[in-house]
C-alpha cells in the first residue's frame, strides 16, 4: 500500500497585493508517495521553484493546503513544528553559484543546519558527520577549509547536496540539480541522488524544465504550464499516452535519436486561448486510474473519446 508523504490541495501562491497581485500558481493538485521520485516539469517561469519554496515554507500560500505526513503545514505553525519540518524537508537549490554563502567555509556551510538544531553531542561528532558526508558526495576533507568560489559548478552542487543530506531529511526538493552542470558530470550527480534514495529511503521532488532529463529518474511526473498543473501520471504512462496538449507539445520537443524521424517530426504547439474557461470551468480529473488531467467538461469529453 503506497502512502502519501506530501499532498498539495487546491494550492494558490501569489505575489504582491491589489492591482499588482500576480498569481504564480493556481489550483495546484498533486501528491507525492513515500519513497518515490516525483518530478515537476515545465518551462521557465511556470512556477516550479515557487511550489518548492512554498513546501519548505519560504513562500506564503494564498489558499489551499500543503499536507506533509498527514499534517497541514502551510500557514501558522508552532516553532517546534517549524523546527521539525526544517530538518525533515531539505531543498537543493537551483543555482549552486548563488545559493551558497560566499563568505563561509565549506565546513561551516555544511554544518550550519547541525549548529542551528544542535544535532551533535560534541564537536568531534559534528566533524565526523561532516567529513563522512564529504566523502559520500565525493569531495575531499581538504576542501572543508575552502570557500565556495574555489569550486567548480559540479563541486558546488555536491556541497549543496551534502548540506541538505547531513540533516538526515526524509524529503528532498531538488530544484534543477543538474541543469547548471556540464553534461559529463550530470550523470554523476543523478547517481549520487539515486544512491542516497536507495540507502536512506528518501522521497524526492525533482524539478526540471526538460522531460527527457526526468524520464529515467522519475516514478511519476507532473507537468506545469503557466502556474497550472496540467497533467500528472506515472512516467511511462505519460510518455506513451500523453493527454493534455501542452504535455504533447513538450514531448514533441524531445529529440528522437533517429535523424530521419526527427526531420519528419511535426512540433505541436499548445494554444491555451482556444477554450472558454469562464462558463465551463476547468478542474483536475482522474481520467484513468493514476492519470490526472486538467480541463473543462468540453475538453474532458474530447480526451475521453481519444483514450
Ligand atoms: N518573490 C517573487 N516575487 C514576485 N514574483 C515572483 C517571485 N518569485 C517568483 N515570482 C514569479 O513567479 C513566476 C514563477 O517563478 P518560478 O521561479 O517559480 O519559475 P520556475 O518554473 O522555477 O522557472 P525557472 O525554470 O526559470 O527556474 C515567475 O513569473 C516569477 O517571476
Ligand atoms: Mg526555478
Amino acid at each position: 500500500m503506497t502512502e502519501k508523504l506530501v499532498e498539495i490541495k487546491d494550492l494558490e501562491i501569489s505575489f504582491g497585493e491589489g492591482k499588482k497581485k500576480f498569481v504564480a500558481v493556481k489550483n495546484a493538485n498533486f501528491f507525492i508517495n513515500k519513497g518515490e521520485t516525483f518530478s515537476l516539469v515545465g518551462e521557465s517561469g511556470s512556477g516550479k521553484t515557487t511550489i518548492g519554496r512554498a513546501i519548505i515554507g519560504l513562500n506564503d500560500t494564498s489558499s489551499g493546503q500543503i499536507v506533509y505526513d498527514g499534517k497541514v503545514i502551510n500557514g501558522k505553525k508552532t516553532s517546534a513544528e517549524q523546527q521539525d519540518l526544517i530538518r525533515k524537508i531539505q531543498m537543493i537549490f537551483q543555482d549552486p553559484a548563488a545559493s551558497l554563502n560566499e563568505r563561509a567555509t565549506v565546513d561551516y556551510i555544511i554544518s550550519e543546519g547541525l549548529y542551528n538544531f544542535n544535532l551533535f553531542k560534541n564537536d568531534a561528532e559534528r566533524q565526523e558527520k561532516v567529513s563522512e558526508m564529504m566523502t559520500q558526495v565525493g569531495l575531499l576533507k581538504e576542501h572543508l577549509s575552502r570557500y565556495p568560489h574555489e569550486f567548480s559548478g559540479g563541486q558546488r552542487q555536491r556541497i549543496g547536496i551534502a548540506r541538505a543530506l547531513v540533516m538526515e531529511p526524509e524529503f528532498i526538493i531538488a530544484d534543477e540539480p543538474i541543469s547548471a552542470l556540464d553534461v559529463s558530470v550530470r550523470a554523476q550527480v543523478l547517481n549520487l541522488l539515486k544512491k542516497f534514495q536507495e540507502e536512506k529511503g528518501l522521497t524526492y521532488l525533482f524539478i526540471a524544465h526538460d522531460l527527457s532529463v526526468v524520464r529515467f529518474v522519475s516514478d511519476r511526473i507532473a507537468v506545469i504550464y503557466k502556474g497550472v498543473i496540467v497533467e500528472v501520471a506515472e512516467t511511462e504512462e505519460l510518455f506513451q499516452n500523453p493527454i493534455h496538449p501542452y504535455t504533447k507539445s513538450l514531448l514533441s520537443a524531445v529529440p528522437i535519436p533517429d535523424p530521419i524521424l526527427e526531420r519528419k517530426k511535426e512540433l505541436i504547439v499548445y494554444d491555451p486561448e482556444q477554450h472558454d474557461y469562464r462558463t465551463d470551468k476547468p478542474e483536475m480529473v482522474e481520467i484513468k486510474p493514476g492519470h490526472f488531467v486538467w480541463g473543462n467538461k468540453q475538453e474532458m469529453a474530447a480526451y475521453r473519446e481519444n483514450l
